[in-house]
């Protein structure tokens, strides 16, 4: 039996399969943003990368949401759907596949792995009693319940108590194999107070959980037994193996599993930590499967403290947003201001303040300062230096060097508000460096050699806090690219064969003198509250 996350090759990326009970929200672009980033990163430094996003459009929340619609289902989740798509595509995601649950190859993915748990005497048939909260599509323990049987997360829609038969999945089976998982891969469950969240419920005791429904249409049926339906969840954290399948292949299990499985990182929020952290692999050990190597467990976006999305009513319209502000400004802004793992509120004044200081006037002031005084002093070309005579007592040559592997160390954390400040802090010491070296007294002193360094120090600096950015910000990093002369687009250029490859233009040093300089334009405009 597999109880250990297999060593990967390959980078597998997802995010959660988005219900489609409504058009997306912001919560939605949170993950998918950050899951973007991490695929990007990856790109960038040459790794073969799949990212993984999608929908899940099964049962009774989405039946019901169709039927208030007065839609058929189907037709309901594909208007859905391409709305989550446009939503991407506004957000400049790059993403591989896009994993639907109602997709023909999934039932046959869904149905054989299915068969594979009941082959293992891990399926039975029980009694359900409870109360189920539609919103979550989960039975609530009473001790998770505010007053009157109200999901916490769902307070405006009171949970309904069942009683029924269903099958039941063999969770409790697992506990030991799942703390062991734990305790030999603390890197499984990420950040720290998520895996301790799930450790103190494992060890309260697993119950098993059940995975069909009765009077429930909008599903597969059980392989077994036609007069039940799949519980969605066991059906929708397929749908990130099925996502696997290349579309010529025929949808086997043995298909989807040959190449990117194991799942590198799922990427989910964390209300649905326990069916990724615990439900997942312990459905992926009874299959015998190998397991995905980590889960990595975000906090909520709230307004006025409260966990926002679709059921409250209470969210923010990322189209919306993105109409006013553009997608670098709001992948920007989340990934920056709040701490990746924690709660965070959002605020339009903060939005606007936080992306004028650091975007228009540190980088994009930063860039159009230096290239102006390029155009002048150098005419417009990078001053013919050899960085490695550049003294390492230069402050940008000392914070440049070591940016790099703090960086990279954030990212791979997925701690993008820690990335960013950490490059912010080198943008900010060359606002700094020029105001303390006064480049224009040395040109009129004529210590031409001086003001070339000076320039090439700036220069570079931004070229590379441009290239660590990219992941966050790629059009602007694309900008600042082509204005210091460099033929190359983010968004196409990087993977195996990227002309800015990790390995170099990673570094501090590598922008090439001699290399003509193209004309200054504001990368990032100021925001002004736009009102509408
Ligand atoms: N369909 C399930 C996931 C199945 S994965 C096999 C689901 N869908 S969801 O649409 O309700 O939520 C998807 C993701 O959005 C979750 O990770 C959830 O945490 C995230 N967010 C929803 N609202 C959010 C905020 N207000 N803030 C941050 N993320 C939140 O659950």
């Amino acid at each position: 039996m597999n109880s250990k996350p297999a060593v990967k090759k390959n980078f597998t990326v997802t995010t959660p399969l988005y219900y489609v009970n409504d058009m997306p929200h912001i919560g939605s672009a949170y993950t998918t943003i950050a899951a973007d980033i991490l695929g990007r990163y990856w790109r960038l430094r040459g790794e073969e990368v799949l990212t993984i996003t999608g929908t899940d459009e099964h049962g009774l929340k989405i039946q019901r949401t169709a039927a208030e619609r007065g839609k058929d289902p189907q037709t309901h989740c594909d208007e859905i759907a391409r709305g989550f798509r446009s939503l991407w595509e506004k957000l400049n995601i790059r993403y591989d596949r896009f994993s639907r649950t109602t997709a023909k190859n999934h039932e046959a993915i869904v149905e054989e792995f299915f068969q594979r748990v009941w082959d293992n005497g891990d399926i039975y048939k029980g009694q359900q009693k409870g109360w189920y909260c539609v919103g979550c599509e989960e039975f609530k323990e009473e001790r998770e319940l505010l007053e009157g049987h109200r999901c916490p997360l769902h307070s405006n829609k009171p949970t309904e108590w069942r009683d029924e038969q269903n099958y039941f999945f063999r969770l409790s089976k697992y506990q030991n194999q799942l703390q062991t998982l734990y305790q030999e891969h603390p890197e499984f469950i990420q950040p720290e107070s998520r895996r301790n969240e799930v450790l103190s419920f494992v060890d309260r005791g697993l119950q098993d959980f059940s995975i069909s429904r009765v009077n429930l249409d909008w599903g597969f049926p059980v392989p077994t037994d036609g007069e039940h339906t799949l519980y969605v969840w066991f059906d929708a954290l397929l749908g990130y193996v099925t996502a696997l399948l290349e579309p010529e292949d025929k949808p086997t299990l043995e298909n989807a599993l040959k190449h990117w499985w194991p799942v590198q990182t799922h990427l989910i929020g964390k209300d649905i930590l326990r069916f990724h952290a615990i439900y997942w692999p312990a459905m992926l050990m009874s299959a015998g499967l190998p397991l995905p190597h980590r889960v990595f467990g975000h906090g909520f976006l709230t307004k006025d403290g409260k966990k926002m999305g679709k059921s409250l009513g209470n969210t923010l319209d990322p189209f919306d947003l993105l109409d006013r502000y553009g997608a670098d400004a709001v992948r920007y802004y989340f990934m920056k201001e709040i701490e990746f793992g924690k709660d965070g509120d959002f605020s339009e004044t903060r939005f606007i303040n936080v992306l004028n200081a650091d975007l228009a006037n540190d980088l994009g002031n930063l860039l159009n300062r230096t290239l102006g005084m390029a155009k002048k002093y150098c005419q417009a070309i990078v001053p013919e230096i050899n960085p490695d005579e550049i003294s390492t007592e230069n402050p940008l040559k000392a914070v440049g060097l070591s940016l790099r592997s703090t960086v990279e160390n954030h990212y791979s954390n997925l701690a993008y508000s820690q990335a960013s400040e950490a490059i912010l802090t080198l943008v900010r010491e060359s606002n700094k460096y020029i105001d303390d070296r006064a480049p224009w007294t040395l040109y009129k002193q004529g210590e031409k050699d001086r003001v070339a360094i000076v320039l090439y120090s700036v220069l570079e600096s931004v070229r590379l806090s441009a290239y660590l950015l990219s992941p966050i910000i790629p059009r602007i990093s694309t900008a600042i690219y082509q204005q210091l002369g460099f033929d190359l687009d983010f968004d196409n250029s990087t993977g195996v064969n990227s002309i800015a490859p990790f390995t170099s233009h990673a570094q501090w040093g590598i922008l090439p003198g001699g290399q003509p300089l193209r004309k200054p334009k504001p990368v990032f405009q100021r925001l002004e509250a736009i009102c509408n």
